[in-house]
C-alpha cells in the first residue's frame, strides 16, 4: 500500500525519451548527426539512461527509420544505459543487432488505442510480447514495460485505473524490471494520477513503477510532484519537452527533463544531472529543429542570459 503523506524521495532517476518520443513526432527530418549529437550532449549533463530509438515499422513511423544506425553509432559509456522501443521480435532482433542493452516493449490500457498503435488488441500485444521478453532473458537484455493511456484515452475517454493496474500486473509477473505508466495525452491531474499510482502499487512494487507524464493539459510538473508524494522515484522526461508538432493540434511532448530537474533541485532531491549543460542540450536541439525549447526553464534561463550580455554581444 502506498502512503500520501510518505517523505519525498531522496533521489531520483531520470529516463530521457527526447531522442525517441520527443523525435518520433517530428514532421521534420532530423539528421541521424543530430540524433547521435543531442545524445551525446545528454551523457555529458550526467543523463544516464537514454531512450535513443524504436525498432518500429518505418512504414508506421518513418521517423525512427535510422534507429539502429544511431545506436551502433552511440560510444558506450560505463553506467549509462541506452534503451529502445521494440513491438515484437522483428524489433527485437534488429535491437540486438544495433547493440542494445536494454529495450522497452509497449502495451497500453485502452483497446481502441492498441489498435490505432500497434494494429492489435491488449491480448494480442501481450502474447507478441511474450516470445520477446524470452528471447531479452536468453541474450541479458533487460525489458522495461510501457502502459500507455494510464489516465486517459484519446478515443475512449477516461480509463479505470484498474485496468491499468491489470497491464502493469502483466508486464512486471512475466519479467520487466520497470513498468512506465504512460499519460499519453497528458489527462491527468495530480489527484486522477495518484489514484492510478495507487492501483498500481497494489499490483507492482512502487519502486518499479515510473511516470511517464505528456505535458499537454500543463499538469505533467504537478502529477510528477504527486507521483513524489506517493513515494515514486523514477520519470521519464524529455528534453525540452520535445514530441508533438505546433502544427498538430492536440499532440504534445513529454514534461521537460530540465523542468524536472529544476523541481526536483528545489526539493533537494539527487538526480545527478547538472541543469546548465541540459539546458544547453535543450537550447541546442531547439535550435537545431529551429523553435525554441516547450521548457520553461529552458526558455526562462536563455531569456535572462541575453538580458544580461553586454550590447552587442551575440
Ligand atoms: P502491422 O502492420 O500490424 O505489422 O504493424 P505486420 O507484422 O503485419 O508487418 C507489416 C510490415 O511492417 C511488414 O513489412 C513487416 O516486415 C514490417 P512489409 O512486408 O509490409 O514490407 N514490420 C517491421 N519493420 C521493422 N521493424 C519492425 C517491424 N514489424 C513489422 N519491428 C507494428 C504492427 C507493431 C509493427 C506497427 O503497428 C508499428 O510499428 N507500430 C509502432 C507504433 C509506434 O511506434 N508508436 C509510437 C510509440 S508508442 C508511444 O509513443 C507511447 C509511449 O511513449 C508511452 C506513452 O506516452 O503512452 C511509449
Ligand atoms: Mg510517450
Amino acid at each position: 500500500m502506498t502512503d500520501r503523506n510518505r517523505v519525498l524521495p531522496q533521489a531520483v532517476r531520470i529516463v530521457e525519451v527526447g531522442p525517441r518520443d520527443g523525435l518520433q513526432n517530428e514532421k521534420v527530418h532530423v539528421p541521424t548527426d543530430v540524433k547521435v549529437e543531442l545524445i551525446a550532449r545528454l551523457v555529458a549533463a550526467g543523463v544516464r539512461v537514454i531512450e535513443a530509438g524504436s525498432f518500429v515499422s518505418p512504414k508506421w513511423v518513418p521517423q525512427m527509420a535510422d534507429s539502429g544506425e544511431v545506436l551502433s553509432r552511440l560510444p558506450r559509456h560505463e553506467g549509462v544505459a541506452y534503451t529502445a522501443l521494440v513491438p515484437n521480435l522483428k524489433g527485437f532482433e534488429s535491437a540486438v543487432e544495433a547493440g542494445c542493452e536494454e529495450i522497452a516493449i509497449f502495451g497500453a490500457a485502452s483497446e481502441t488505442f492498441s489498435r490505432k498503435n500497434i494494429n492489435c488488441s491488449i491480448q494480442e500485444s501481450l502474447d507478441r510480447f511474450r516470445p520477446v521478453i524470452d528471447a531479452a532473458a536468453q541474450r541479458g537484455i533487460r525489458v522495461r514495460g510501457y502502459v500507455s493511456c494510464v489516465v486517459g484515452c484519446p478515443y475512449e475517454g477516461p480509463v479505470p485505473p484498474q485496468k491499468v493496474a491489470e497491464v502493469a500486473r502483466w508486464l512486471h509477473d512475466n519479467g520487466c524490471y520497470e513498468v512506465s505508466l504512460g499519460d499519453t495525452i497528458g489527462s491527468g491531474t495530480p489527484r486522477s494520477v495518484q489514484a492510478m499510482i495507487e492501483a498500481c502499487a497494489r499490483a507492482v512494487p512502487l519502486a518499479q513503477l515510473a511516470g511517464h507524464y505528456h505535458d499537454t493539459y500543463g499538469m505533467a510538473a504537478a502529477n510528477v510532484y504527486a507521483s513524489l508524494e506517493m513515494g515514486m522515484a523514477t520519470f521519464d522526461a524529455s528534453v525540452a519537452g520535445l514530441g508533438g508538432c505546433p502544427y498538430s493540434p492536440g499532440a504534445s511532448g513529454n514534461v521537460a527533463t530540465e523542468d524536472v530537474i529544476h523541481l526536483l533541485n528545489g526539493l533537494g532531491i539527487e538526480t545527478g544531472i547538472d541543469l546548465e549543460a541540459l539546458v544547453a542540450a535543450s537550447a541546442w536541439i531547439s535550435a537545431s529543429l529551429g523553435r525554441p525549447p516547450a521548457s520553461k526553464v529552458t526558455q526562462a534561463t536563455l531569456a535572462k542570459a541575453s538580458r544580461a550580455a553586454p550590447p552587442g554581444a551575440d
